[in-house]
């Protein structure tokens, strides 16, 4: 339940949607949003299409997600948009995805810099197509010195790798003599993770209803509150998303403490 005195809320109805009719307190709303966006295949076989044709409804929901956030004023948005286990999927599916991502950041880099958006990417870069690589690089560098919102693209991220990753740079410090193996504490583990300077996510909403976390930032989340949703990806809306948002500012934290 909402404790904060009834001026403290701002009705967002104004700058969102008509159709909302959603009231935030702004005041309350997660620093970090991190987004599992699963359900992209299943919304095309319900349709008789091409899982394909499901990823490019999907990337249209990513812009609405991210003008919501950016409206709203979220700091930070990680979109799980490629997993390290995704490189397995059939050759015709793991293309077309990355022609979509490429597409994506051509056709966005004006808006985000234009709405003040930073676009940044955690993961295994290397394994991405140079053309790919490229268009991230561009954008990047485009929009590297904006401050708004911190749209953060996991790709070829797993949990994993990443904490796999860190022990090794960690374990080649220790071993030129550059850090103590007793300097490692929660703090230097999280220096060499991607995350680096990123706060850990408040909000972890997945879609499309799985129950599992599927290797997405497994160290980052040790107290992120959960949200999962039986909508499909591409089947996601503002008003969810803002309903979910609402639900956020009501829960209590505790942290482990009373
Ligand atoms: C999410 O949708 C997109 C990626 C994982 C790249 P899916 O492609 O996993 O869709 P479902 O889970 O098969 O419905
Ligand atoms: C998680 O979805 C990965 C992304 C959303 C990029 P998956 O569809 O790959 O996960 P599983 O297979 O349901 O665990
Ligand atoms: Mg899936």
């Amino acid at each position: 339940m909402n404790v904060l005195p009834k001026k403290r809320k701002r009705s967002l109805n104004s700058s969102l949607s008509s159709s909302s009719s959603i009231e935030l307190d702004t005041t309350k709303l997660p620093a970090h949003v991190a987004i599992i966006m699963d359900g992209n295949g299943r919304w095309a076989k319900k349709r008789l299409l091409n899982r394909i044709n499901g990823h490019e409804k999907g990337s249209e929901t990513v812009r609405t997600v991210v003008r919501t956030c950016r409206q709203i004023g979220i700091s930070y948005l990680t979109l799980y948009a490629f997993s390290t286990e995704n490189w397995q999927r059939p050759k015709a599916e793991v293309e077309a995805l990355m022609a979509l991502l490429k597409k994506f950041l051509q056709s966005e880099q004006k808006e985000m810099v234009e709405n003040n958006i930073r676009l940044r990417v955690i993961g295994q870069i290397h394994r991405l197509p140079a053309n790919v690589r490229q268009a991230l690089e561009q954008t990047m560098t485009a929009t590297r010195e904006l401050t708004g919102l911190n749209l953060i693209l996991a790709l070829s991220y797993g949990g994993r790798a990443e904490i796999v990753r860190m022990v090794q740079s960690v374990a080649e410090k220790i071993k030129r003599g550059i850090i103590e193996p007793d300097a490692v504490n929660e703090e230097l583990i999280c220096e060499h993770l991607y995350t680096l300077d990123i706060p850990d996510p408040d909000l972890l909403i997945r879609t499309s209803g799985e129950m599992r976390i599927s290797n997405f930032l497994l160290w980052q989340i040790a107290y992120t509150e959960l949200f999962v949703t039986t909508t499909l990806w591409p089947d996601f809306s503002k008003e969810e998303f803002l309903k979910i948002l609402k639900d956020f500012t009501a829960r209590v934290r505790r942290f482990g403490v009373v």
